[in-house]
């Protein structure tokens, strides 16, 4: 069970390193006041119907009650530890886990765990706006679970900067509230968390690619030979779940109500659709490529030598390490990464070992496939001839491979004036975001109704009805 007694929740006995409690009970203001400026707009007095987690066991999410969110119940989370744990790759394969920073990779571990870090606040802080614009209190609520999960996935690592890197973990645990998402002197760490969320179409797209990406950089770092961080992203992943399905379910419900608009109507053609005050399909399709884009750009190169030293370090492991049916080492295997040659694009084979961005992107657009094709079949159940595709990994890309060069959304190598004629039929353009936003000007907050351009969900939370007053405004 967790401790609530403690100023600071917590499931490593806290309160019996004196030094570490009183770091981190000198970080939780700061972390308030960050809280106060960057969480949620006006939303300090809100009773807010959240879930909090009271052990870290499968079934401790049990907990759902009124809640401030700024009493949210941030805490220390690792799932129990496994005295039995190895390590199950690279060249310490089979070594017992470690239980403290290995010295020689003590800078490469502060980097992964200050580069996973940056990303918690800095997507609370682009969902900031979005309160003021909420389509009901059901989907109000499921932002703030989202932001407060997020705020506590801040702490997961800023336990481990406190607790294993001394000063200079306290100083990264400083600079963690000081990045601002899209400032222009002291930006967040990875493009994707400095780009605006301005609408709850592109916070669903958000959640459903980019908290992807989270979870599947979770995955690799469950596999990690340094436990700690192991067990903290064991228990983050529990909380990642539930973004993903609020992605999910949320374009989905804003697809089926628009084909039930277009069906009832008898429309098809975009401006027709809009005038019923949805969203039109092919506008969807342009947010979902840059969501996906974008989120394909976090994974890093095609080919790096980082990824390379990460994994034989034992640092970070591939998606399901230990399923995996080879040698976890590495050292003779190949695998493909693509690249553009003379004007087309091309695969070809490369060690292994400096392809692990590649093949976690690979693992991820596996996924990210079965969700939309899930989304497809809402339009093709309203009977409505309209294909949602995945753009080609190369769309729209700035980093790795394709950087640099333009690519069409079926994979063909343009000039940069041929790219940028058709842009706009791809990627949403200045107007597209000026139509999601003029539908979404003022927020929905009557318990059991829903703005007109998205569907209800088909159940509430936690067996609550529709209509249930899922935040109260106070
Ligand atoms: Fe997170
Ligand atoms: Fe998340």
């Amino acid at each position: 069970m967790i401790n609530y007694t403690e100023k600071i929740p917590n499931n490593v006995d806290l309160g019996r390193d004196r030094v570490l409690q009183r770091a981190l009970e000198h970080w939780q203001p700061a972390f308030l006041g960050w809280w106060y400026d960057m969480g949620p707009n006006e939303s300090r007095n809100y009773d807010v119907y959240l879930r909090t987690a009271i052990s870290v066991e499968p079934d401790g999410w049990a907990q759902f009650d009124y809640v401030k969110m700024p009493e949210y119940r941030w805490g220390i989370f690792l799932q129990p530890r496994d005295e039995q744990r190895r390590m199950n790759f690279g060249t310490h394969k089979g070594q017992p886990a470690w239980q403290d920073v290995p010295g020689e990779y003590r800078s490469t571990l502060l980097r992964v765990i200050v580069t996973q870090g940056d990303t918690e606040p800095a997507s609370v802080e682009q969902q900031k706006m979005l309160g003021l614009s909420c389509p009901s209190l059901y989907d109000l609520r499921n932002i703030f679970q989202v932001n407060v999960e997020e705020g506590r996935h801040l702490w997961a690592m800023v336990y481990l900067l406190h607790r294993y890197f001394g000063r200079d973990g306290r100083e990264e645990a400083e600079a963690l509230l000081a990045r601002r998402s899209g400032d222009t002197d002291n930006p967040r760490i990875l493009g994707a968390f400095n780009e605006p969320t301005p609408d709850w179409l592109a916070f669903y797209m958000f959640t459903f690619f980019t908290d992807r990406d989270g979870k599947f950089q979770l995955c690799a770092l469950a596999e990690s030979g340094f436990d700690p961080l192991s067990r903290t992203c064991r228990f983050m992943l529990t909380e990642e779940a539930h973004h993903m399905f609020v992605g999910e379910t949320g374009v989905s419900r804003i697809i089926q109500r628009t084909c039930e608009l277009m069906k009832e109507n008898k429309v098809e053609d975009p401006s027709d659709v809009r005038a019923l005050g949805v969203i039109d399909l092919q506008t969807i399709q342009k947010y979902l490529n840059f969501h996906y884009s974008v989120t394909l750009d976090l994974y890093g190169s095609d080919v790096s030598s980082n990824a390379a030293n990460y994994f034989t370090s034992g640092l970070k492991g591939r998606f399901r390490e230990t399923k995996l049916d080879d040698d976890h080492v590495l050292t003779e295997a190949q695998y493909p990464v693509s690249e553009v040659v003379g004007g087309k694009v091309v695969t070809k084979d490369v060690p292994a070992l400096t392809a692990l961005n590649e093949r976690l992107r690979n693992d991820y657009i596996d996924e990210i496939a079965d969700g939309v094709s899930r989304w497809q079949r809402v339009i093709d159940q309203a009977g409505i001839p309209f294909r949602l595709t995945l753009p080609h990994k190369g769309f729209h890309r700035q980093i790795g491979n394709f950087a640099g060069h333009f690519i069409s959304p079926d994979g063909e190598v343009l000039t940069e004036e041929a790219w940028k004629k058709h842009e706009f039929e791809w990627l949403p353009s200045p107007k597209d975001y000026a139509f999601v936003q003029s539908l979404m000007s003022g927020r929905v907050a009557e318990p059991g109704k829903f703005a007109n351009w998205i569907a209800p969900p088909l159940r509430g939370i936690n067996n609550q009805p529709l209509n249930f007053e899922y935040v109260r405004f106070n």
